[in-house]
């Protein structure tokens, strides 16, 4: 038996800022990842450092957070048979230019730091980052 797996998406400033967080969310669902949680929610300069603290040494680290605090985001974690590697074939290559035609970084990314969407890269830190967004209670 395949156990359903879950992951974290967040729909960035950018994507907010262009009015499609809608279609995203549906398109997550057309291709059959079940929305267990979803929020709207504008990150403080702290909350953001916190959640990409893995980049902190990284020369993008500090435009990375200042993009991230521009605007609300939404939340959401998502679940279905291989969520973590489904979202990331559906986000496509972090670099837009480099993604395949038809993922969410190509219709909607500008560039490699305003690149619309955020999928976690493993289970690991799929759990790592719902339980940064989301309580038990926030999930159905
Ligand atoms: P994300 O999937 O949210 O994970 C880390 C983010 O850092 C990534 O998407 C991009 O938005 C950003 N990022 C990664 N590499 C670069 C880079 N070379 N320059 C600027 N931003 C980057």
């Amino acid at each position: 038996m395949i156990l359903p797996e879950l992951t974290l998406s967040l729909i960035k400033p950018d994507a907010v800022q262009k009015g499609v967080a809608g279609q995203i969310i549906g398109r997550f669902e057309s291709e059959g990842l079940r929305v267990v949680a979803c929020k709207k929610l504008w990150l403080t300069t702290a909350q953001a450092r916190a959640f990409y603290a893995v980049h902190a040494q990284r020369p993008f680290y500090e435009g990375l957070v200042a993009f991230m605090t521009e605007g609300p985001i939404y939340a959401l974690i998502l679940e279905g048979e291989g969520a973590v590697l489904r979202n990331r074939e559906i986000m496509g290559a972090t670099d837009p230019a480099k993604a395949a035609p038809g993922t969410l970084r190509a219709l909607f990314g500008d560039g490699i730091e305003r690149n619309a969407v955020h999928g976690s890269d493993s289970p690991e830190n799929a759990r790592i980052e719902t339980d940064f967004f989301f309580s038990q209670l926030e999930r159905f």
